[in-house]
């Protein structure tokens, strides 16, 4: 069923574990995802950046694929649907698409400008019954063309942040887009702790998921992290699994080009993946 992020993430802060947000970019990774969280009864927010929903033709064709999957797979367990990383243009684009979430990103934006274009936001989201992620500091590396320079967030102005009734809130504390490099010094705890101290109850969002250390992410949600990010890893996955599939020249026997053999192994890949996170995260069992 498709509903908001509000209430599965008011449920997993206070559960201390976390939902993770898994980007789509088409119908075999949305099919994916989907299927593995009703399978698991576990939670689950579908990401969609700018960029996926340009390549999907558009956010309209996402939210009536996604809701008809929801419908059609008979999937029962909490879905939301989510824009990633939005610009304040793709936040009006999605609120008017049916989306049930959104993310405003105004990390890059002077404070001033982040705190009123999210109040704004946070009124209009009220309105809708949708709800709304801000963010504050930035994540560092590049994902579909944003990129941040991975600055820890300043605990006073996520304080403001929240403040505004926005639904949860992603802090930057070193976490970086895409693969994590050799000489990454980890996430800073202490930047998440005085967050949360700050925050309260609000749900934090932790971005980048991909590859982060199990023992890093089980201390992350004890500190208050209820969301977690995971695009990269699906792709790494996908892509690995379906150049197997091709370099044993399986595409070349019997009808192993029709596309639905070809990205059958890059599906499977990626339902190994969010199943693994979610058991990571401590979200099987709790739809
Ligand atoms: O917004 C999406 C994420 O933060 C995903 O990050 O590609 O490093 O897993 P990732
Ligand atoms: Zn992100």
């Amino acid at each position: 069923m498709l509903v908001t992020a509000e209430e599965m993430l008011k449920k997993a802060k206070a559960g201390k574990y976390a939902v993770g947000q898994f980007n789509i970019n088409n119908l075999e990774w949305t099919k994916a995802i989907l299927a593995t969280a009703q399978e698991l009864q576990s939670p689950v927010i579908l990401g969609v950046s700018e960029g996926a929903g340009k390549y999907m033709t558009g956010f309209g064709t996402v939210a009536a694929m996604v809701k008809a999957m929801i419908e059609e797979m008979n999937i029962t367990v909490p879905v939301a649907l989510h824009l990633d990383h939005g610009t304040y243009e793709g936040c009006y684009k999605c609120i008017k698409a049916g989306f049930s979430s959104i993310m405003f990103d105004g990390s890059h934006l002077p404070i001033e400008e982040n705190i009123e274009k999210t109040k704004e936001l946070v009124a209009v989201c009220k309105g809708m019954g949708m709800s709304l992620e801000a963010e504050v500091g930035s994540i560092g590396g590049e994902e579909d063309g944003v990129v941040g320079m991975g600055e820890c967030a300043d605990p006073e102005e996520c304080k403001k942040i929240a403040d505004l009734g926005v639904t949860m809130l992603a802090a930057g504390i070193g976490n970086i887009h895409g693969v994590y490099p050799a000489n990454w010094k980890g996430l800073s705890f202490e930047t998440l702790a005085a967050v949360s101290e700050k925050v309260g109850d609000m749900p934090l969002v932790l971005h980048g998921g991909t590859g982060i250390p199990a023992d890093m992410i089980k201390k992350a949600i004890s500190l208050g992290v209820s969301k977690i990010n995971v695009n990269t890893e699906c792709q790494l996955s996908f892509a690995a699994a379906t150049r197997e599939y091709i370099e044993a020249g399986k595409d070349q026997k019997g009808k192993g080009f029709d596309p639905r053999k070809l990205l059958a192994p890059g599906a499977e890949a990626i339902k190994a993946t969010v199943k693994e996170k979610m058991e990571l995260f401590g979200s099987v069992g709790k739809a």
